[in-house]
């Protein structure tokens, strides 16, 4: 969330909604408005289409790229949702996730004729891109991405995989669900300037509230307007008045350059703390989301150190992972607050690590992994 937790234009907007009525029959003017907004903010955007959630945006996006190129395959990198065309990676090799998501995903109940359907690549590596284009040409309809995350694209990589894409009629899509509004008013897309044909928005275009959207190119957008690709509930009202409300805030103020100042005054503290304690960490990804990374020779010892942080983070008041969000309502005082936390936190890791028994110095029990927790 960009703007903070009941954010007060916001939660007007969806109380005055709520009682005008939420679930109507025919679209109601604010969709209509909500998307004249996100084409005047996104680049890529010259239709949209509302649904509910990120993995939803993915899976209309996928479908149209399935239309407009009359092609099946999905070559993909990094986590994008539950869907079906998502998990059939998992169909020749449980490994496939692994690095996108996490280890040990089943594709029970994802339909076997879906296996090879959905493809790899590897961040930050055009030759991977290329090897799995090259392997299936002609019969890849996407590619779908993040244009950055942890990880951030070195000079070239995003265009040229726009250019790769270009050459092979492969439609291009950034999943901004994360990246969207944060990182610039227009997204990821418009701080790397490099423009896909599609882009999937969720999370912060609604600042908390249910909105998903797809928005592209017209000429990919408009592909299947004759086929069917709609629910009930997309249009339901307070999640379009959240969104109309949200993006008119980012219209209206500066808050992606109030988010990275506050996002680089927190990755030079962490640093200090970080050499000070002599912790082997380091400070990963952009100013608008960083996140700390742990050194650890095994993923057990790594489990065991970053629950050790989210236990003495936790325990004085600071809930987060090691990666952090930073919104409009955060103050010099939350910062100042949050550092020292960070820097207590780090102190009794250096014990820990000194120690040699980190489980000594836990007092829940270790992290599951990842999206673990959520299944
Ligand atoms: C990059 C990215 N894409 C897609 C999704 C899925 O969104 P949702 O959980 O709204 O379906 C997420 C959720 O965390 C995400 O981080």
């Amino acid at each position: 969330m960009l703007l903070g937790h009941a954010y007060p234009s916001v939660v007007r907007a969806v109380q005055e909604q709520a009682t005008c009525g939420t679930g109507l029959s025919i679209n109601h003017p604010l969709e209509i408005e909500a998307a004249e907004l996100l084409a005047e903010i996104v680049p890529c955007a010259e239709m949209v289409r509302f649904c509910k959630g990120g993995g939803e945006a993915g899976m209309v996006a996928i479908r149209i790229a399935r239309a407009a190129s009359g092609r099946d395959k999905v070559v993909f990198c990094g986590y994008h949702g539950w869907h079906d065309w998502y998990l059939a990676a998992n169909l020749a090799s449980e490994a496939t996730l692994e690095k996108h998501l996490l280890p040990g995903i089943s594709s029970r109940g994802v339909p076997k004729t879906l296996e090879g359907t959905a493809l790899p690549f590897e961040f930050n590596s055009l030759d991977s891109l290329k090897q799995v284009l090259e392997a299936h040409r002609g019969e890849v309809a996407c590619v779908i991405m993040e244009a950055a995350r942890t990880d951030t694209p070195e000079p070239g990589f995003l265009e040229g995989v726009r250019q790769l894409t270009q050459d092979q009629g492969v439609v291009l899509i950034f999943d901004e669900v994360v990246t969207g509004f944060r990182m610039a008013r227009g997204g990821a897309q418009q701080y790397f300037g490099v423009t896909p044909d599609m882009a999937t928005f969720a999370k912060c275009i609604s600042n908390g509230f249910a909105l998903g959207a797809v928005a592209g190119r017209r000429d990919v957008m408009e592909v299947p307007v004759d086929s069917f690709i709609s629910s009930v509930y997309w249009a339901e009202a307070t999640g379009l008045a959240a969104g109309r409300a949200t993006l008119k805030e980012y219209l209206a103020q500066n808050i992606c350059a109030s988010v990275r100042q506050f996002g680089e005054a927190f990755v030079a503290g962490c640093k200090k703390h970080i050499a000070e304690c002599g912790v082997p960490a380091r400070i990963v990804g952009l100013p608008a989301f960083p996140a700390l990374s742990f050194q650890e020779p095994s993923l057990e010892r790594l489990d065991a150190v970053v629950t050790l942080y989210l236990q003495e983070t936790a325990k004085r008041g600071l809930f987060g992972g090691p990666g952090h969000f930073f919104c409009l309502q955060h103050s010099q005082a939350d910062l100042d607050r949050a550092l020292e936390m960070i820097g207590e936190a780090l102190i009794v890791i250096r014990k820990a690590l000194d120690d040699g028994d980190i489980g000594k110095f836990l007092e829940c029990p270790i992290r599951q992994s990842g999206f673990r927790r959520l299944v």
